[in-house]
């Protein structure tokens, strides 16, 4: 479980706090959006769970141990692994496998289990067949994948994904968006996923919307949704349509016809089915 009571971080050269006074908890498996404008606070927010920055005020719990504790970091930040938007600057090694290697060597492990959380790591992002090469030739979508396989090398129990999609085409994204959902299932890992898209975002859990360095809401994405022109003024796009086509369809059991593509004719269309 992660917990933060009453925190808040301001940057050493700043005036405001980046986040102020959040306390919330997170339960293990479970599957948490975090959404809000830009400059809301979520990448400290991200930081402040992996403790890379210790809260000024307040305090971060990660399974019990606080980032307070300088003794706690090496372990907070094996179960907290944290992706950040641009794999290319995380991307340090000559090959795909000595990339995913390199955190369980800082670890001290012995070669023989390092080779084995290798492969383990490149099954589980499906890429068993890149081992040698390097990772400079891959595509967008395959080197935010072997960032992960290198997270997922470290057995974290928290996965934090800080906009994970945001270089990838639509197609990249829906794909590693369901990768991410299977490896949260087959190997209970907690995620925590930082994104723009209310489409992925209502898939969660729960969605914790931020503004302005505060958390205004941590609920269901049904209450959020009910939030509704709220929303836009929190910089969130509203749902696609076709999305909120098919959450009828699944929800409520309405069957609208695919081809409904402006808001009046899905307005005759429900008026049609009562
Ligand atoms: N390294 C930094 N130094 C100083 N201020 C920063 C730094 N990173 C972020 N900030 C400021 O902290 C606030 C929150 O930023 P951030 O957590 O990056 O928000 P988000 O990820 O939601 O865009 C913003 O006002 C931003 O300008
Ligand atoms: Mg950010």
């Amino acid at each position: 479980m992660i917990r933060l009571s009453d925190v808040t971080y301001t940057y050493p050269q700043s005036k405001e706090p980046a986040v102020k006074k959040i306390s919330l908890t997170i339960r293990k498996k479970e599957f948490i959006a975090i959404m809000g404008r830009n400059g809301s606070g979520k990448s400290t927010l991200a930081r402040l769970i992996n403790g890379l920055l210790m809260p000024d005020l307040g305090e971060v719990t990660v399974d019990g141990l606080s980032s307070l504790k300088p003794e706690n970091l090496v372990e907070i930040r094996k179960r907290v692994g944290l992706l950040f938007p641009d794999p290319d600057s995380q991307l340090l090694s000559n090959l795909v496998e000595e990339e995913i290697a390199f955190g369980p060597e800082n670890l001290g492990l012995n070669p023989i289990e390092i080779g084995k959380r290798v492969d383990t790591a490149l099954k589980m992002v499906s890429m068993e067949d890149y081992a040698k090469y390097p990772p400079y030739i891959l595509s967008g979508g395959q080197k935010q994948k072997l960032c992960i396989a290198s997270l997922l090398a470290m057995q974290p129990a928290y996965l934090v994904l800080d906009e994970p999609f945001s270089m990838l085409e639509p197609r990249g994204r829906k794909d590693l968006l369901s990768l991410l959902l299977t490896i949260r299932r087959d190997f209970n890992i907690t995620l925590i996923l930082i994104t723009h898209n209310l489409e992925d975002a209502i898939q969660a859990d729960q969605i914790i919307m931020m503004n302005q360095g505060e958390v205004i809401n941590m609920a269901h994405p049904r209450e959020i949704l009910k939030m509704g022109t709220q929303l836009t003024m929190l910089g969130i796009e509203p749902l696609e349509l076709t999305t909120f086509i098919e959450l009828l369809k699944h929800n409520a059991g309405m069957s609208i016809a695919h081809d409904t593509t402006d808001i009046e004719s899905l307005v005759e269309a429900i008026c049609h089915l009562s």
